[in-house]
């Protein structure tokens, strides 16, 4: 009995001292953001953390030790405000940055003004660590300060300018090329004139423009909050979605770590349609989905029809994310409103993803080496569906140039020259082979935040240096003078050894 006792003390006590209470906030409206929060949340939920999820998809599933908070009340004003999104292509580069920082504006106000996020902010809760994922919302850093715990953000793009600031990456333009550009790293020197361009631009937006509207709305919303800079530096840790099977490497600090991939879950079985359309297509199915922003149905009537005439040429049958009926479409073509895009991708009868580049469709069809046919739309899409390009496993056809031929001749393509497939297969080991799983990583990156309260020991100081100093400018002010002065005493030793005083030359004209 005694022993019993003993043991059920010690299984306790490991469960309570291993229990962590988490606050995990992905609190954008869209649907791939919360998949990304569910994935974590639930898998800390599953090994038996406390984790309260703030998302805008509450009550899906019951998880055991997962407790949500809702912002959904944030979807449909976010909804209308992102209806401009259609020309986002257009715009310049600094419009573009300009457009997403009011983005970040408008739904972080949002959120704050929730009723969940409210209660939660004057609730006596206690946590030992915040989640938060990172996307032009930088005043959210003040959930880690009132609850006086580590922080550590996800952040759902690879390192870039709009999020390397955090924890100090560097990005220099001589070999980093900028999101927005589909530069190879090796560099023309106009390319890189552009890119050292896009570079300080991007900086100065984001010193300039980006952290002083968040600190404003930080102090709107929180008057008593310190400045935004104490506490957005004081973060532990960036989990990047990034990955050396999908982008180039780039330099990082020691406390960011590529997690990509994480959030592909185990294959599931196939809903029983989906799966005999899958296994009856002897010559391979291609699947077709333009995720959750942009509807297919909102494609134009005319490309719609380039679309179909070119899928009724081809042998393989075509699997189509549409939400509404579609009565022309052909014999080989099948619609779903909705469909289990990564278990699909999963079955080996898929030769190809016509896609919009976006991060986790990407992630999924490099997971499961399916190439991939871009029609990228926005923001980070295009530099996603470029550099699948570069490295071989996709061809990209943009949407403004989208017929029949051109998507008849991108379609064959893709189906007919196996190079694509075999790289993809390619970049599918790269990306599962490594130690451990990247949803372990990310775990045990976490756990070890809060085992070492904070990690200082991998920060880098980089973050929370005025610019001056970063980029050595007050160094080289130094040196330059000390040249010029050099430079003066030797003219005038040397007018000097010349003969006469310096200056005669000049009193004689
Ligand atoms: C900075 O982070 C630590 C944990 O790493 C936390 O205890 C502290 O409260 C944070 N500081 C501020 C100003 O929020």
């Amino acid at each position: 009995m005694k022993i019993l006792q003993t043991i059920l003390l010690i299984v306790c006590s490991i469960i309570i001292t291993d229990g962590l209470k988490i606050l995990s906030v992905f609190s954008y409206c869209a649907h791939s953001h919360y998949t990304l929060g569910y994935r974590l949340s639930k898998e800390l939920a599953d090994r038996g953390h406390e984790v309260t999820y703030v998302n805008c998809y509450p009550n899906q599933q019951q998880v055991k030790n997962l407790k949500e908070i809702s912002v959904a009340a944030v979807k449909k004003p976010l909804t209308e405000w992102t209806a401009q999104l259609k020309d986002f292509g257009e715009l310049s580069y600094l419009s573009q940055l300009e457009w997403i920082k009011n983005l970040g504006n408008f739904y972080t106000s949002k959120v704050f003004q929730t009723k969940g996020v409210k209660d939660l902010m004057n609730s006596n809760e206690e946590f030992d660590l915040v989640l938060l994922e990172h996307f032009v919302n930088d005043a959210m850093t003040i959930f880690h300060h009132r609850f006086k715990c580590p922080l550590v953000f996800l952040v759902p793009v690879p390192p870039a300018t709009l999020n390397n600031y955090l924890v100090g990456n560097e990005a220099p333009p001589s070999f980093v090329p900028n999101l927005l550009t589909d530069f190879d790293p090796k560099m023309t020197f106009w390319q890189r004139l552009q890119n050292t361009y896009l570079y300080y631009a991007g900086e100065l937006f984001v010193h300039f423009r980006l952290l002083p509207d968040q600190n404003s709305l930080l102090k709107e919303h929180f008057p008593d909050a310190p400045d935004l800079s104490t506490i957005l530096y004081n973060a532990s840790m960036v989990l990047s979605l990034s990955h050396s099977s999908l982008s180039d490497p780039v330099p990082l600090q020691p406390n960011t770590k590529p997690i990509a991939g994480y959030h592909v879950s185990p294959t599931k079985p196939l809903p029983k349609d989906i799966k005999k359309f899958l296994d009856e297509a002897e010559d391979g199915v291609v699947l077709f989905s333009m995720g959750s922003n942009l509807k297919s149905a909102n494609f134009e009537p005319k490309k719609r029809k380039a679309i179909l005439q070119a899928f009724s040429k081809i042998k393989q049958k075509v699997l189509w994310k549409f939400e509404t009926d579609l009565p022309e479409k052909p014999n080989n073509v099948m619609i779903m409103d909705w469909l289990p895009q990564a278990d699909v991708l999963a079955h080996p009868n898929v030769v190809a993803f016509i896609s919009h580049g976006g991060l986790l469709g990407t992630i999924e069809a490099v997971h499961h080496g399916v190439p991939i046919f871009g029609i990228p739309v926005f923001w980070d899409q295009m530099k996603n569906i470029e550099d699948a390009t570069r490295k071989g496993f996709a061809v990209r056809l943009d949407l403004k140039h989208l017929d029949e031929e051109s998507f008849d001749k991108t379609l064959n393509e893709i189906l007919d020259n196996p190079s694509y497939r075999k790289n993809a297969k390619e970049r599918s080991k790269v990306m599962q082979d490594q130690p451990v799983h990247q949803l372990d990583e990310a775990v045990f990156w976490i756990e070890y935040v809060v085992r070492h309260n904070g990690a200082p020991h991998l920060k880098s100081v980089a973050a929370t240096l005025p610019w001056y100093k970063r980029y050595s400018v007050d160094i080289i002010a130094f040196i330059s003078l000390n040249i010029g002065v050099i430079l003066l005493f030797i003219r005038f030793v040397v007018k000097l050894l010349k003969g006469g005083k310096p200056g005669n030359k000049l009193k004689k004209k």
